[in-house]
């Protein structure tokens, strides 16, 4: 079993604030931090960390950057099947409050130059038990990846834009938060054109849905201290519980641990629990 997670790689430059800025202010920092991140690295990261067979296919710039993301990922155990670019790696401007919420702004880089799938990352999509995506490359790239795939393909529509119809009709899985479920019609609507939809609520858990059923995944209560990445370590852990052929509903309960162990701790990658952390996790921890 395997999973190919194709995606984004960004370096996170983070700086925690009492409170998010609002537009035209100025605040001081107490404390700034650089981490490994990006959403597809992120998932990468989280599902190999869950302990499945994971390659990364992504672009990352000729310099430190992005030196710093490929020891991440083969630190974590992912195959990175990542191309040098001549634009610099991905980078993220986050600002985290002492709250835990983050705002973020991406420069893509090298990112939006993933286009044209090689013959290597065709064969890696199409030979993958399940294809995992976000929406910070080129939206070719995704399309392109879905109809390649003979595997499950799982979309996480983040960060939210319209999607085309024969994206999502290639979709076997589509996670998305409340307000990208809003963006793009809503859930009822979007059940027209997916077999199947999580719709992640935060600390409040999860809603697993197809035409016909409705399950409600409990949130798990923790002490919150950063939520950057908390939804790419659920789509992440969620994959990989899938690629064991754990059923859904009981792959997003695994997958709502994962993501709640992960905004115990700072940053995006370094935040992103262990198999043996989601094993020996206990609600009362
Ligand atoms: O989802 C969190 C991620 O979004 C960060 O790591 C940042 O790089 C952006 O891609």
């Amino acid at each position: 079993m395997s999973v190919v997670i194709v995606g984004s790689g960004n370096v996170d430059l983070v700086s925690q604030v009492e409170r998010i800025p609002s537009p035209g202010e100025t605040v001081l920092s107490t404390g700034f931090a650089t981490h490994a991140g990006g959403k597809g690295n992120n998932q990468a990261t989280a599902a190999a960390r869950a302990g499945a067979t994971t390659t990364f296919v992504g672009a990352f710039g000729d310099d430190d950057n992005g030196a710093r993301l490929r020891a991440s990922l083969t630190d974590s155990g992912v195959r990175p099947l990542v191309r040098t670019s001549t634009e610099p790696t991905g980078t993220a401007m986050i600002t985290v409050a002492t709250s835990g919420e983050n705002a973020i702004v991406v420069n893509a880089g090298a990112n939006a130059t993933l286009t044209d799938l090689t013959p290597a990352e065709r064969s890696a999509i199409a030979g993958a038990d399940l294809v995992l995506m976000q929406l910070e490359i080129p939206l070719d790239t995704v399309i392109a990846a879905a109809k390649i795939a003979s595997g499950r393909v799982v979309l996480n529509a983040a960060p939210a834009r319209s999607l085309p119809e024969e994206l999502l009709a290639a979709v076997d899985l589509l996670v998305v938060n409340e307000h990208e479920a809003a963006f793009l019609g809503g859930s009822d609507h979007l059940l027209t054109v997916v077999p199947a939809l999580v719709v992640t609520l935060g600390a409040k858990g999860a809603l697993v849905r197809t035409s016909s059923t409705t399950t409600e995944v409990p949130g798990i209560t923790v002490d919150v201290v950063d939520t950057t990445g908390a939804g790419d370590t659920f789509c992440g852990a969620l994959v990989a519980a899938l690629d064991e052929r754990r059923q859904l509903d009981d792959a997003v309960r695994f997958a709502t641990v994962a993501s709640a162990l992960s905004v115990r701790r700072a940053g995006a990658v370094p935040a992103i629990p262990t198999r043996e952390e989601i094993d020996d996790f206990h609600p009362d921890d």
